[in-house]
């Protein structure tokens, strides 16, 4: 190997009956039971401690010891990962809520948190020999695997709804992906995407039915550690549509108290979707294990758009194992937190990541959080790629107009 990275990937594991695979062939689902695989290491043989990590590249790669892919030659970046914690003192004063904090992934490469995954994914499938990968997206994800794929050297097909926001359709045939569009949801182009790969070879990357999206995603719950000293919030709020990051974030806080990096405490983790699709929050509500398909599912916050989710499970277990929460909220409420996200404190959200100010308004206002807590909200997109979403119509004036009332 040229360049190891040091990984101390041992095997794969099913989330479900628990079988064991070599994690240097290509997999995807369980063979055995169709569940969720999960990639794990031999976390005993970690050397690094949380102090070497002052001097590694900010990017979620600085944690390569505990990412899957063995050769650096392999790692495909664009500089993900490493996005800052923003605190939001006028948000925190206007909750009444000690220490409200933004994860801003609207900052990384392509614009949403859904390039962590696809880093992860992209290099691993590359490393382990795969010539053209292919998703099914609901926008975000598309653009993204388009661009890792470009810069891997890779093949790329993308198949999403045909109302997902147009800059993702635009993004994807961009970067060169072959990319369709198909009138139905996001399972529906899973399913296309499923039987093209099957037929063309393709290496299927749809999120948790390959066992690396995961593992970027993770890298959020070891930033969020490490910008924290090593604390953990007291709640996290999550805009579910796989519920992907969610239960990533709940993978690294058991692999980190593994690693001696953190104790026991973990945040209540809260999972938002939108009142027009909420398979979890209602799988919650009912007791459930699993989250039948949400039906007619309808939001402009197109990655919530998401009626049934392969890891449901390990979401709903996550929200319960915390003492977190699930809630829904509507698409009003979506638009007037994105405004006040963007007009308090200059971070323009995606609709995803303005649910969660949504959420947390619900919250306060039940009492579910409490007023000295710290919360860390999660902004998986940038809003300038939802252009649609927010009504804005500034003033025309001639260009030679003398002063004008303003309304300032
Ligand atoms: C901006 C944004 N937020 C949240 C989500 C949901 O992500 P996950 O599948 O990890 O729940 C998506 C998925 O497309 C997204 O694009």
């Amino acid at each position: 190997m040229a360049n190891p990275t040091g990984s101390t990937l041992s095997h794969l594991e099913c989330t479900a009956c628990g079988r064991t695979f070599d994690a240097d062939a290509l997999h995807r689902l369980c063979p055995e039971c169709g569940k969720v695989l999960y990639p794990r290491y031999d976390l005993a043989s970690v050397a690094l401690r949380p102090s070497d990590l002052v001097s590694r590249t900010p990017s979620m790669w600085r944690y390569r010891e505990v990412l899957p892919v063995r050769d650096a030659e392999h790692v495909v970046s664009l500089g993900e990962g490493f996005t800052p914690l923003l605190s939001a003192p006028r948000l925190s004063a206007a909750l009444g809520i000690a220490d409200v904090r933004i994860k801003d992934e609207a900052q990384n490469p392509t614009g949403s948190f859904k390039a962590r995954g696809m880093s992860a994914a992209v290099s691993r499938a590359r490393e382990l020999g795969a010539k053209t990968v292919a998703a099914p997206s609901a926008g975000n994800a598309g653009g993204a695997l388009a661009a890792y794929a470009a810069r891997a050297g890779l093949a790329a097909g993308v198949v999403m709804p045909e109302d997902c926001p147009r800059i993702n359709q635009v993004e994807a045939v961009v970067s060169g992906a072959g990319t369709w569009l198909v009138d139905g949801l996001i399972d529906d182009a899973g399913r296309l995407v499923r039987t093209t790969s099957e037929a063309r070879g393709w290496f299927d990357v749809s999120t948790l039915k390959e066992p690396y999206r995961v593992e970027g995603k993770k890298t959020l719950g070891y930033e969020l550690a490490e910008q924290l000293g090593w604390e953990l919030p007291d709640v996290v709020i999550y805009p579910t549509g796989g519920g992907t990051g969610l239960v990533g974030m709940w993978k690294a806080f058991a692999e980190m108290t593994e690693l001696g990096w953190i104790g026991e405490q973990r945040p209540r983790m809260v999972v938002v979707q939108a009142e027009g699709c909420a398979p979890i929050v209602r799988a919650h509500d009912q007791g459930e294990r699993h989250a039948p398909r949400w039906e007619d599912a309808t939001t402009e916050a197109s990655g919530l758009r998401v009626p049934v989710a392969v890891g449901d499970y390990l979401v709903l277990d996550a929200v319960r194992d915390s003492g977190g929460t699930a809630v829904s909220v509507s698409e009003d409420e979506m638009r007037e937190a994105t405004r006040e996200l963007a007009a308090s404190e200059g971070i323009y959200p995606a609709p995803e990541g303005a649910a969660t100010l949504a959420a947390l308004r619900r919250l306060r206002d039940s009492g579910e959080v409490g007023d000295s807590e710290r919360v860390v909200l999660f902004n998986t997109g940038a809003g300038q790629k939802y252009p649609d979403f927010m009504p804005a119509a500034p003033e025309v004036v001639p260009a030679d107009s003398p002063a004008w009332n303003s309304g300032l």
